[in-house]
């Protein structure tokens, strides 16, 4: 068998409703299901190419030879695809993101998305939406999310089979954007991973996976009725609840830092003022503020401005992974 390459592209999401927690962890069977936004100013762009030459998997992400766990997750995620393919030849995976790595913007959403689509096509495998995105989440949760366009609901599902990600509504069904507000760029002591095994011990967990049916359907609700009072009061209280279990984990765990605090603060106050604006955050200080696409200008500039902030990325909705045409070397 030659060398075969395939090259995919595919964009984060911020979640209006927030994954928290499995059901089962090896599967990333979620808790409960979830809704987001693809986010199409960020992107990252995979090469795998399978070659019968290569002793063992091998990963460079901008140009830096990654090894430890970086390497190890990935290629825990090719035994995936081998298996699925029926089939054992190694790969050289090639990752590179368009915005700036240590930026404080979580890159496993887009990684496992465009590497799942790019590794399933260089293997040959020929796989629907449906199950390209169950195939990411072996990756990483919100990663299923990033694999279909636009507005994207996450079946939770009995089981593998059943639980992936659908378009709830394409990118161009309403004009909003995410004002991603970086307040500390490093790298978090305890990521996504490592949290979702703590939700189980937080006393409220179950009292918000008891109200998530009931958000997810007001979400759907106000992105296709586009109504934006409604998405706001959905999305913050969801983010609300999922750090409210963070905090209450054992043992706790407090994402926000005072910069944080003093971006939800004025997002608050400027909805209270008439805004379409509103707030969520992920497993980090950072804030994303949703808005509809007419507030930019006026609340970037105040956003900017504001102590602690040290930069600020604008998206509009997004697609969903494709792959990317290649020249036959
Ligand atoms: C807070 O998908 O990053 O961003 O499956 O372990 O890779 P893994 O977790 P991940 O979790 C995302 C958590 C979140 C909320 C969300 O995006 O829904």
């Amino acid at each position: 068998m030659n060398a075969r390459q395939a090259t995919a592209t595919a964009h984060p999401n911020i979640a209006f409703i927030k994954y928290w927690g499995n059901r089962d962890s090896r599967l990333r069977l979620p808790l409960t299901g979830s809704f987001s936004m693809n986010l199409a100013a960020l992107e990252t762009c995979t090469s795998v190419c399978f070659d019968e030459d290569l002793v063992a998997d091998c990963f460079d992400l901008n140009g830096v030879e990654q090894g430890g766990e970086s390497l190890t997750r990935v290629s825990r995620f090719l035994d995936q695809v081998r298996a699925l393919a029926g089939q054992s030849v190694y790969a050289r995976v090639s990752s590179a993101n368009t915005f700036p790595s240590g930026a404080g913007i979580a890159s496993s959403a887009s990684a496992f998305a465009a590497l799942a689509l790019a590794s399933a096509k260089a293997i040959g495998l020929a796989l629907p939406e449906k199950d390209l995105s169950r195939l990411a989440r072996l990756g990483s949760g919100s990663a299923c999310r990033s694999v279909p366009t636009g507005f994207v609901e996450w079946l939770p599902g009995e089981d593998d089979a059943g639980s992936y990600a659908v378009t709830i509504a394409p990118p161009e069904y309403w004009d909003l954007v995410d004002m991603i507000v970086v307040v500390d760029p490093r790298e978090k002591p305890v990521g996504s991973t490592a949290g979702h095994s703590l939700a189980q011990t937080s006393p409220l967990n179950s009292l918000r996976v008891a109200g998530v049916p009931a958000r997810l359907e007001s979400c759907r609700q106000a992105v296709l009725a586009r109504d934006f009072s409604l998405l706001a009061e959905v999305v913050e209280l969801d983010s609300n609840w999922m750090h409210a279990v963070m905090r209450t984990s054992n043992p706790p765990l407090v994402y926000w830092s005072v910069d944080t605090e003093v971006v939800l603060w004025h997002v608050q106050a400027w909805r209270a003022q008439g805004h379409a604006l509103c707030a969520s955050v992920d497993a980090g200080p950072n804030v994303h503020v949703i808005a509809l696409a007419e507030e930019q200008a006026w609340a970037e500039e105040r956003l900017r401005a504001l102590p602690g902030v040290q930069r600020v990325m604008v998206s509009q909705p997004g697609e969903g992974a494709r792959l990317v045409e290649q020249e036959v070397k």
